[in-house]
């Protein structure tokens, strides 16, 4: 049986990660609208991947006894300014992620539950890998600036990369 402050914490999680998803589906689609192919591509991949970590989570709620709760999701915004824009807050939303995975970790080992504790070790690696190429593309960018061939590049090089791919060169 799930601890009830486990299960809350991972219930936080699950609308984390809802949430994510929904947001980066709103990313993908801004992008579509402007053209910009690989990136949308990259971004939905993000999104349906995100759907995959709260399912995950839902799961194992369930699995464990728990009631896995099936959150009301905030609007994510209609319009970005720029794919710029769109990573830097790509990146600042993973750190946050990063933090709510900590916290639950944290609660985990408190309430001594080991077997969630080990479960979240998965969220630890994945939000490693997920900050690791976020980074990685905010750096390409940032060398990129506003040049347009540049940024064609950028956008037909993102479209070959998944987001579990290794970040790009
Ligand atoms: Fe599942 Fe990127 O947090």
């Amino acid at each position: 049986m799930l601890n009830e402050k486990v299960e809350s914490a991972l219930n936080h999680q699950i609308k984390i990660e809802a949430q994510s998803s929904q947001f980066y589906l709103a990313m993908a689609s801004w992008a579509e609208t402007e053209g910009l192919v690989g990136t949308a591509k990259f971004l939905y991949e993000h999104s349906d991947e995100e759907r995959q970590h709260m399912l995950k989570l839902i799961k194992f709620v369930n699995e464990r006894g728990g009631k896995a709760l099936i959150p009301e999701l905030e609007a994510p915004p209609e319009d970005f300014e720029s794919i710029v824009e769109i990573f830097k807050t790509l990146l600042q939303h993973e750190i946050k992620v990063t933090n709510h995975v900590n916290e639950v970790v944290d609660i985990c080992l408190s309430e001594k539950d080991y077997t969630t504790h080990n479960f979240m070790q998965w969220y630890v690696a994945e939000q490693l890998e997920e900050e690791a190429t976020a980074r990685t593309i905010m750096d390409k960018l940032q060398m990129i600036g506003n040049e347009k061939a540049g940024l064609y590049l950028f956008d037909r090089d993102l479209e070959n990369l998944t987001p579990e791919d290794q970040p790009l060169e």
